[in-house]
């Protein structure tokens, strides 16, 4: 088995003593470089005046983590600009929301070419190289140029919108269309796969087979879907064990014996908090039946404090928050807990567990594990209930289950969580059920599996013809 040499922004250094909960992208790795020997670099966390020339290594087991510190310009341009305040909103959607400086776009692609100038100093010949993320789409690219022949993988985490809303990205074909330098594209959704597809045909590249391959100039470039999963068994085992703990049963225990609705996210306008706390308020003003009898917990970590349009939803759901409770709330009674704390993810499973409603609603989102962690978190016997959004890439897998809603329609989704509350066991058990065999089917390891078997090279047309 070859080396598989994986790039992105954030690398995941495994620390036992880390209390962090691990995001997607770092359990997706993981995955992906279970058994193998690898390399995982990226990028420290780290601003220093002077980057040193050598990345700092780390080693465990097959495993090297090799990280770069940043300079500040760098941070600010590559990370604050081009990747957070262009690609972030422009891949979610939200055009309206992207701030483009040339500056930054000059500025993500000298990073690129840093991170690209480290792979190409220590990759092997036949190492299998998978870049990850919107942070570096350029790298491809950049390696090509220095004679690299690799398989080159790259795997988009989150949206790719239809073409029309890419091309409201300036420079947006050595952006986005750099994505053709890589030998396989994959992307969490079939609508995913299929914006990009035609935004391809748009750069002129043409369909050459059914299977997602194109011809772009002399490359040729395979696209595919790949949705990506968790560590399904490990978690349900992980919620099993939390709900032993003292910390999940004193949790439980701060409710009394009201339904617990739980959401779970990155403070992020992708999210969909403020219209999700509206549609709180909406249940809360038509159902006072409800009252004393229920507790929302929004649990919802800061990220990307500095990019300013994440200050402004940090002050307005705050604000938003506090009214809810002065307008609702009781001496005895807080009907929303809004809780900005990191929890592990030992933690997170024992809140999943505990809830009776998980609420997903994202305006916009590359697949939301959360949604997948509550699922496999339930006690089947007493599952809660799912209420997720028809925008999260999730929602293709598991809307045989959960309740499906439209994040921008308030009232509907006010109905949807009456609805969650006051659903039947037998209902929620049938829902449940068909959720888990998919989540159990599509775990982590098939999503690395599949796309490293897609990634490989194609087989001579011999040995095609004596395999069939
Ligand atoms: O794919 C989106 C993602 O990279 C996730 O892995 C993670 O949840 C989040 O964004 C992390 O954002 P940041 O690295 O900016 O903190």
């Amino acid at each position: 088995m070859s080396r598989l040499f994986v790039v992105s922004n954030r690398v995941a250094i495994p620390d036992p003593g880390s209390k962090a909960a691990a995001g997607g992208l770092a359990v997706a790795v993981n995955a992906a470089l279970k058994g193998r020997s690898g390399v995982w670099f990226g990028w420290s966390g780290n601003i220093a005046e002077e980057p040193s020339a050598e990345p700092t290594i780390t080693r465990k087991g097959k495993l090297t983590y090799a990280v770069i510190d940043l300079k500040d310009a760098d941070f600010q341009e590559y990370y604050n600009g081009f990747a957070n305040r262009v690609l972030w909103p422009i891949l979610h959607y939200r055009v309206d929301l992207a701030e483009f400086q040339r500056s930054d776009l000059s500025g993500y692609f000298r990073v690129n070419e840093i991170f690209a100038d480290h792979v190409s100093k220590t990759v092997a010949k036949d190492d299998v190289v998978w870049v990850h993320d919107y942070h570096m789409m350029p790298v491809a690219r950049y390696l090509r140029a220095r004679g690299h022949t690799n398989r080159i993988g790259f795997f988009l985490h989150i949206p790719m919108p239809p073409p029309e809303l890419i091309q409201a990205l300036p420079r947006h074909a050595e952006v986005i269309g750099a994505l053709s330098y890589y030998d396989l594209v994959g992307f969490q959704t079939a609508t995913d796969r299929d914006n990009f597809g035609r935004y391809l045909e748009t750069l002129g590249a043409t369909a050459i087979d059914d299977d997602g391959l194109y011809q772009i100039g002399n490359r040729q470039v395979r696209i595919g879907a790949f949705p990506v999963s968790i560590e399904t068994d490990a978690f349900a085992r992980r919620a099993r064990h939390a709900t032993r703990t003292a910390y999940i049963k004193s949790f439980r225990e701060s409710l009394g014996s009201r339904k617990l609705i739980l959401g779970v996210d990155r403070l992020d306008y992708s999210k969909g908090i403020p219209q999700r706390l509206e549609a709180y308020e909406t249940l809360l003003r038509t159902a006072p039946e409800w009252h004393d009898r229920m507790t929302f917990v929004q649990i919802t970590p800061k990220s990307r404090t500095q990019v300013p349009e994440y200050a402004e939803m940090d002050r307005f759901i705050s604000t938003k928050a506090g009214q809810i409770n002065g307008l609702y709330g009781d001496v005895a009674w807080t009907p929303l807990r809004y809780v900005n704390k990191t929890y592990s993810r030992s933690a997170l499973a024992g809140f999943y567990r505990a809830a009776n409603v998980g609420l997903v609603t994202p305006l916009r989102d590359g697949m939301n594990l959360v949604a997948k962690e509550f699922v496999a978190a339930q006690d089947p016997e007493d599952p809660g209930v799912l209420v997720l959004s028809q925008f999260a890439g999730a929602a293709p897998e598991l809307s045989n289950g959960a309740l499906i809603v439209n994040p921008h329609e308030i009232e509907g989704m006010a109905m949807a969580l009456r609805r969650a509350l006051e659903m039947p066991l037998d209902e929620r058990r049938a829902r449940h059920a068909r959720m888990m065999a998919v989540v159990m089917q599509n775990d982590i390891d098939a999503w690395a599996r599949l796309f490293l078997e897609a990634l490989e090279p194609p087989k001579p047309p011999s040995a095609r013809s004596s395999a069939t």
